[in-house]
């Protein structure tokens, strides 16, 4: 506190001089220039009008101007060095905008599953659904419900994982259990479950007692697909494929149509497309002969559609099966297929 003065005139000024230290940086620089300016401030003012005062008045009155002033200004001091300090501290504080920012690893979507999701989207587009079955098939869905014969070779122990668990009780059909060698067992399940007009694709997991070398998995991706409704031709199963291939491998796709065989379509068919490499001319990458197999397919064969439980005299319908990892190697020029499973981060980046 500053001790009053005894002259009213100066003693006005104390309540002013204790304000200093609440003013903010603006409010301090306007009043340190107007009590302290040296042409025009208050106390400069004060001290020229010493000049007409008598003589004992001159150095009393003198005495407390100067008090005063010495007060004001340490008032300033003080306050412009607290809001110094304020000000540096908020600096310290302060986020540097220019600094670098830290790297974060985020996570991206596998090629693999990009794929999955890009062909199953296609589908979808064209009113398909999406459905999923067990990896753990038994016999009959797996083969027997497939118009497999019950000699077929794709049965033997030596290509097929059996799973040595006792299988469940009421089973239709042979209920050993195995890991599934295709979805096309989940074609039976959906059958079951969905009265026609089905449009369905089914992607998932399946296992085969294969080595594991650049061009082979032992568990490997399949996407189905299964179309059954009253009059399905073979001419709906080419342009919906056609279509497909020109959706996922670009507009200007050649295809063909190769007959195959499988148990559970009659007619079967392979559909290649044309080598997009060489155009069909033949390279190292489609072995030569200007083609790439991309699916298998066929009219579902009627011994299939009675397994399910479905008069083929009244439906018909076709179904696919595809690769999407072999998909995902030509459409990326990946030359094995285990660069898919190793998670190496020298790969995946690339598909960031
Ligand atoms: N399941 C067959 C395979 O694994 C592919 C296929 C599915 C063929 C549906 C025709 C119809 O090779």
């Amino acid at each position: 506190m500053i001790e009053p003065t005894g002259h009213s005139e100066l003693d006005a000024l104390l309540p002013r001089i204790a304000a200093i230290a609440g003013l903010d940086a603006d409010a301090l620089e306007t009043e340190q220039t107007a009590l302290l300016g040296r042409k025009a401030g208050v106390f400069t003012t004060l001290l020229k009008s010493l000049a007409e005062l008598p003589i004992e008045q001159k150095r009393t009155f003198g005495a407390a101007v100067n008090r005063l002033k010495t007060a004001a200004e340490a008032a300033v001091d003080a306050r412009r060095a607290a809001l110094d300090e304020v000000a540096a501290q908020a600096t310290r504080r302060a986020v540097d905008l220019s600094m670098p920012g830290r790297k974060r690893a985020i996570g991206g979507i596998h090629p693999t599953n990009a794929v999955v999701d890009e062909i199953v989207g296609i589908f979808r587009g064209l009113g398909f659904s999406v459905a999923t079955g067990p990896e753990i098939e038994t016999v009959w869905y797996n083969f027997g419900a497939l118009n497999f014969p019950a000699d077929h070779p794709a049965m033997d122990v030596h290509d097929t994982l059996y799973v040595d668990v006792a299988p469940a009780a009421g089973e239709q059909g042979d209920p050993t259990l195995l890991l599934r060698t295709h979805t096309s067992p989940v074609q039976i399940r959906v059958l079951q479950e969905t009265p026609p007009p089905v449009r369905v694709v089914m992607p998932g997991m399946v296992y085969r007692k294969d080595p594991f070398d650049p061009s082979h998995a032992p568990a490997f991706l399949q996407i189905e697909g299964l179309a059954v409704d009253t009059d399905i031709t073979f001419v709906d199963l080419k342009a919906t494929l056609a279509h497909f291939a020109r959706s996922f491998f670009g507009a200007h796709t050649v295809v063909r149509f190769r007959p195959s065989f499988f148990p559970f379509t009659e007619p079967s068919a392979e559909m290649d497309i044309q080598c997009r490499l060489c155009a069909g001319k033949g390279c190292p990458a489609c072995k030569g002969t200007g083609w790439m197999e991309i699916l298998g397919c066929g009219m579902v064969h009627p011994n299939v559609l009675a397994s399910a439980g479905l008069d083929p005299e009244q439906v018909s319908g076709w179904a696919f099966g595809m690769g999407p990892q072999r998909m995902a190697m030509q459409r990326y020029d990946i030359r094995d297929i285990r660069t898919l499973y190793e998670g190496d981060m020298r790969v995946l980046e690339q598909f960031r």
